[in-house]
């Protein structure tokens, strides 16, 4: 399957899953909040909070990391993109109350920012091969790195998932920590930092530009 067709078959994908479940964690895919809130702690180390931010928030569904970095206290303004219109329009209707809230489906209207997170972006290939879809990843991270100006953090499941490969999905993509870590350090930045340690079967990588 061609990268254009999965991506039409993964719009649909999460399309379903925002008309069955609306604008909650099941409505992106995740198993519920705390699956969706443990994995952003992790996204949102890269900023540091001290000053106000700007943080673009890419793939960013409905908008739920918006909520997550408001109930911090933290004084930021927040970029959402998406692919899907459904996602976006969800996330402006929820979020109307909040002027520091901008969703778009346009890569053009985004602005750089200091920050860019990316929550659980690149877990579904379908049938798209191991080798295309990674080179995808890298290609979208190349493009991250240019939004982020101080700083971007991803995740995406761990190829260390389980100890017997064959439990693993073939429509899921599982990454290489290793070679993840190692790209992020030749191409963007010397200080990157790989998490491995939170207790579920995906990992999070920081690439920090301003320290
Ligand atoms: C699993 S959901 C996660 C949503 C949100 N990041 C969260 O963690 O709650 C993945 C979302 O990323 C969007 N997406 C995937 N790849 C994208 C890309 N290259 N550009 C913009 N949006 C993308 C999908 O449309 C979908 O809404």
């Amino acid at each position: 399957m061609s990268l254009e067709q999965t991506q039409k078959k993964l719009n649909d994908y999460f399309s379903e899953k925002l008309d069955a479940f609306g604008a909650t964690p099941k409505g992106v895919d995740y198993n519920g909040p705390q699956a969706q809130e443990h994995r952003f702690e992790q996204l949102s180390k890269v900023i540091h909070p001290e000053q106000p931010f700007t943080v673009v928030d890419y793939g960013s569904g409905y908008g739920a990391m918006f909520d997550f970095l408001q109930k911090k206290g933290w004084k930021f303004e927040y970029y959402g993109i998406d692919l899907i219109e459904k996602m976006v329009l969800a996330g402006r209707e929820s979020h109307k109350e909040f002027p520091n809230a901008h969703f778009t489906t346009d890569e053009n209207e985004v602005p750089q920012a200091d920050y860019l997170l990316a929550g659980a972006i690149f877990n579904i290939k379908l049938d798209t091969s191991y080798e295309d879809w990674q080179a995808f990843v890298l290609k979208t991270l190349a493009r991250m790195n240019q939004l982020g100006t101080k700083g971007f953090s991803f995740n995406m499941l761990t190829k260390y998932s389980d100890a017997d490969r064959m439990a693993q999905r073939p429509d899921l993509f599982y990454g290489d920590p290793l070679f993840f870590f190692d790209f992020c350090k030749r191409n963007f930045s010397r200080d990157v930092a790989l998490l491995h340690d939170y207790g579920l079967y995906d990992f999070t990588i920081l690439v920090r530009k301003d320290v």
